[in-house]
C-alpha cells in the first residue's frame, strides 16, 4: 500500500532532512573551511558555470504526460533561459562570478567538458536518461532546488564579506535564493500527487537518493562529501526562515 499524500510528504522531508550534509557537495569548499583564503575562493570560481540545469528540466518536460507539471516545467525552463533575456540566462548568470575572478570564456569551456567527461558523470547521465518524468522531476526540485537557498545564503554572505561584488554579479546566487524556495514547495506538492503508487514513490526516493549522492553532490569527479553538523544546522535554521517545511529534528 502507498503512503498517502500527507505521509509520503513527511517521509519525503525526513529524507531530504538526512541527506542535507551531502547535497549540493559541489558548493561545499565555499562553506566547509577548504576555500580557507580568498586565493582559493578566486580559484574555484574561475571553473564556475552551471551549464545544463536546463537539460534536466526539459528532459522531464518532454517525458510529462500531465499538464500542470508540464506548464512548471515550462515556467522553470523560462527562467533557466533569462525570461527571453539572453544576457539574464541562469548559465550566463553563473559565467559572471566565472569572469569577475579572471577565467576567460575558453577556458571555462574547456573546464567544463572536461568535468561533463569524467566516468562519474557519465555514470549519473546514463542513469538519469533512463528516468520516468517524476524521477527527473523529484530528482532536481528535492535533490537540488530544495537545498539552494540557505546554501546560496551563505556562499552570498561571504562573499559579500570578502569580495567587492555586486548585486548584478553576485545574480545567479540571488535568484536561486527566492525562485528555488518557490520551485521546492511547488515540486513537494506534484511529486506527493502524481506518486500515488509503492513502486513510483520508491522510485522518487531513490531518485533524490542519487542525485544528491551523485551528479549535483560532486564536485570535480570527487563523491559528495559532509558538511559540519554546525553547518548543517544553519542551513537548517535558514530552511525554516526563508518557507522551506523541514521534518521535526
Ligand atoms: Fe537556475
Amino acid at each position: 500500500m502507498p503512503s498517502s499524500e500527507k505521509k509520503f510528504e513527511s517521509e519525503l522531508f525526513e529524507l531530504l532532512e538526512e541527506l542535507r550534509p551531502f547535497a549540493l557537495a559541489y558548493y561545499h569548499p565555499l562553506v566547509s573551511g577548504e576555500t580557507d583564503s580568498p586565493e582559493k575562493v578566486e580559484q574555484w570560481f574561475r571553473r564556475f558555470f552551471i551549464r545544463d540545469f536546463g537539460v534536466g528540466v526539459a528532459r522531464a518536460y518532454v517525458k510529462c504526460p500531465h499538464l500542470e507539471p508540464r506548464r512548471f516545467l515550462a515556467e522553470n525552463l523560462f527562467e533557466e533561459e533569462g525570461r527571453g533575456n539572453a544576457n539574464e540566462t541562469h548559465p550566463a548568470l553563473s559565467l559572471r562570478l566565472a569572469r569577475h575572478f579572471g577565467a576567460s570564456e575558453e577556458e571555462i569551456q574547456r573546464t567544463h567538458d572536461k568535468w561533463m567527461k569524467s566516468p562519474a558523470i557519465a555514470q549519473y547521465l546514463e542513469l538519469a536518461a533512463s528516468y520516468d518524468w517524476l524521477e527527473d522531476f523529484a530528482g532536481f526540485g528535492l535533490g537540488q532546488e530544495f537545498f539552494a537557498p540557505p546554501l546560496f545564503e551563505l556562499i552570498v554572505e561571504r562573499l559579500r564579506a570578502e569580495f567587492d561584488l555586486d548585486d548584478e554579479t553576485l545574480k545567479f546566487f540571488l535568484v536561486h535564493m527566492y525562485e528555488d524556495v518557490d520551485h521546492s514547495v511547488r515540486t513537494m506538492k506534484m511529486v506527493t500527487r502524481y506518486a500515488d503508487t509503492d513502486e513510483s514513490q520508491q522510485k522518487v526516493c531513490s531518485a533524490i537518493r542519487t542525485t544528491v549522492m551523485g551528479l549535483a553532490g560532486r564536485s570535480g569527479g570527487r563523491p559528495a562529501s559532509e558538511l559540519p553538523a554546525p553547518i548543517v544546522e544553519t542551513l537548517r535554521k535558514r530552511a525554516r526562515v526563508a518557507g522551506q517545511v523541514i521534518a521535526p529534528t
